[in-house]
């Protein structure tokens, strides 16, 4: 039973949607009518009415294309962060020739309200980055305050929302470029990376013509030849459904299923003398990162080999001192979960 924070399970209609015969994106109209569907959809689930594009390609093409299209040498970047993928921003921006300025907090930690401020006041910024939910810590980042911020200095944003899209409302409105991926909160297969663009960033992208080929979100902007390369035929079909039965249940429904699941999640945790990484108040719908110091590797063996149940540790520092529970789309799920806890429960 798979339930790491991404991919996740997939519920049965989505799998069946996979063998849907083959039909050729380039030539079939029909393949045309239901990448528009899917784009509504995601509209939807965004809360926005900023363009959407879905590129074939993992969540990282998404977070290295709003670099790409945004970022030209020189460019003023600031990174705000309190995990891995906030610090990984200032790898693309520096590949990219922009100046990153990382304005950080420990991964335990809130964003840096305060450092932000001074910052900002400091020095002007071109654009800036952030992650909503911090997925291997297991936080969930408040980003109002920081977006006020941004606004008042009048700085293009980008918001990795990878794995918080779907599971918990994120202010996509409020933010030039949110990002997301098909293998997280949707419960479809990995392969298709999420955007939502605001016309600002498509300003600023066709004043920049960027000079990356694959990365560059340019050609894809526009209604007239919406996907410029063939494009992953059955992953969209597979997103498609997912986004179905997603909408069909309810946005609302959804987001309350999430909280559900994590509340009961943690309070198993508790009664085992586990607690969330980040403390219980930012700790994420999507994902509960649960500390058990030097012993991560150990029980997601043993939980994988005799029990059949796979979570994911932490990574990089964290690796050794966290297990994830991944309680995302599908697998926001009671039963699920509690079989997750169960096996934890025994190993413990
Ligand atoms: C917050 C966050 N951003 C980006 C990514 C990258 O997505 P992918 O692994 O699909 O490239 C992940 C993947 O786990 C993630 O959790």
């Amino acid at each position: 039973m798979l339930l790491t924070p991404g991919p996740t399970a997939m519920p049965p209609s989505v799998r069946e949607a996979m063998s849907e015969e083959l039909i050729n994106p380039d030539v079939d109209p029909r393949f045309a009518d239901r990448y528009d569907a899917v784009l509504d959809k995601l509209g939807t689930v965004f809360g926005t009415d900023d363009e959407v594009v879905v590129m074939g390609g993992e969540g990282i093409l998404g977070l290295e294309a709003a670099v790409a299209s945004t970022v030209a040498p020189g460019d003023r970047v600031l990174c705000l962060s309190n995990g891995p993928y906030g610090d990984g921003f200032t790898d693309f921006v520096e590949s990219y020739g922009g100046e990153s300025t990382l304005v950080d907090a420990d991964y335990d930690d809130s964003l840096p309200l305060a450092d932000l401020e001074r910052t900002l006041a400091g020095g002007e910024y071109d654009v800036a980055t952030m992650v909503h939910c911090e997925t291997p810590t297991g936080t969930l980042n408040e980003l109002s305050p920081a977006l006020d911020l941004f606004d008042e200095h009048d700085v293009l944003t980008v918001v990795d929302a990878v794995s918080s899209l779907g599971g918990t409302p994120v202010p996509t409105d409020r933010i030039d470029i949110c990002l997301g991926a098909s293998q997280k909160c949707f419960s479809a297969p990995p392969g298709l990376a999420i955007a939502s663009v605001s016309a600002a960033a498509w300003e600023r992208i066709e004043d920049r013509d960027p000079a990356s080929l694959y990365t560059n979100l340019l050609p894809w902007h526009g209604a007239e030849q919406p996907y410029p390369y063939t494009h992953l035929t059955t992953l969209v079909v597979a997103l498609d459904e997912a986004l179905d039965l997603l909408l069909g249940e309810g946005l609302d429904a959804v987001y309350d299923r999430h909280q559900e699941v994590a509340a009961h999640c943690r309070a198993r945790g508790r009664d085992l003398g586990l607690e969330p990484y980040p403390g219980p108040e930012r700790s994420s719908p999507t994902v509960t990162a649960f500390s058990v110091p030097g012993r991560a590797t150990e029980l997601q063996d043993r939980l994988r080999e005799d029990h059949d149940v796979t979570l994911s540790t932490g990574f990089g520092d964290l690796a050794a001192d966290v297990l994830r529970v991944g309680h995302m789309g599908y697998n926001a799920d009671l039963d699920r979960v509690e079989r997750a806890m169960d096996a934890l429960a025994a190993e413990r």
